[in-house]
């Protein structure tokens, strides 16, 4: 897979992104780093994509349902994408501007991973928007196997009979993988005790906010 050609960021500000599967840890683990950087720097916690597309129909239909043949994928592909696009442009850099430290639970590689695991991999418009979206300064992606990740999502009360396409999420956890690798990502397994797993993160921050070697 080629890289995504995105914009760079020529802010003060720090962006870090976390996408992997559902149940694969990135709010626990967003929320334990957050902890650790908001002693030193103003944090922002965002989150993609935003309600407006969450509460949409066609997303909907998507997360909820097994039949979402009512719909074409690429239709919602784009949506997302122009709402990962409004929201890195509008959100996410102004903050970076005034050099906060954003984190953005799930970010447009999730969006790509889902078209790529659909079978839309000759698509290249998603490469295309890609150009004008801010590059982070670390991708992270979390990495559980699937029965992992489904536990875990079935653990939570209002979760437990959650629809779930279980071949998707194995095509999912796949694409993931390829797109950390193409993206110069950090994987992560939290299959790892969860402090190894923010130690993990912590250098990987170190590196990039005051240029340390661990
Ligand atoms: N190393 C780890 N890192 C993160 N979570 C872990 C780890 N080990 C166990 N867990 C557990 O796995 C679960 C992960 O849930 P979490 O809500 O963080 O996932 P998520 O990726 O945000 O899911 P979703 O995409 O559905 O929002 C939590 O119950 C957490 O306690
Ligand atoms: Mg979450």
């Amino acid at each position: 897979m080629k890289p995504l050609q995105m914009k760079e960021n020529d802010t003060g500000g720090f962006l870090f992104t976390f996408c992997g599967l559902d149940g694969s840890g990135k709010t626990t683990m967003i929320r334990l780093l957050r902890e650790k950087l908001a002693q030193s720097h103003r944090v922002v916690l965002t989150k993609q994509p935003t309600e407006a597309v969450r509460k949409s129909q066609i997303f909907r239909t998507y997360m909820d349902c097994p039949d979402h043949s009512a719909f074409e994928y690429r239709s919602l592909s784009l949506l997302a994408a122009s709402d990962r696009l409004q929201h890195a442009s509008r959100v996410i850099e102004p903050c970076l501007g005034q050099r906060a430290v954003v984190l953005s639970d799930r970010y447009f590689y999730s969006c790509l991973a889902n078209l790529r695991a659909r079978g839309y991999k000759g698509d290249r418009w998603i490469y295309e928007i890609a150009h004008h979206i801010v590059r982070p300064d670390i991708c992270f992606f979390f990495d559980v196997p699937v029965e992992t990740a489904v536990s875990r999502v079935r653990a939570r009360p209002e979760e437990k009979d959650r629809y779930i396409d279980i071949d998707l999420q194995h095509k999912l956890r796949r694409e993931y993988i390829d797109i950390c690798r193409a993206n110069g990502g950090v994987l992560i397994s939290t299959l790892l005790p969860a402090q190894e797993c923010l130690r993990i993160m912590e250098n990987e921050v170190r590196k990039v906010m005051y240029h340390e070697c661990i």
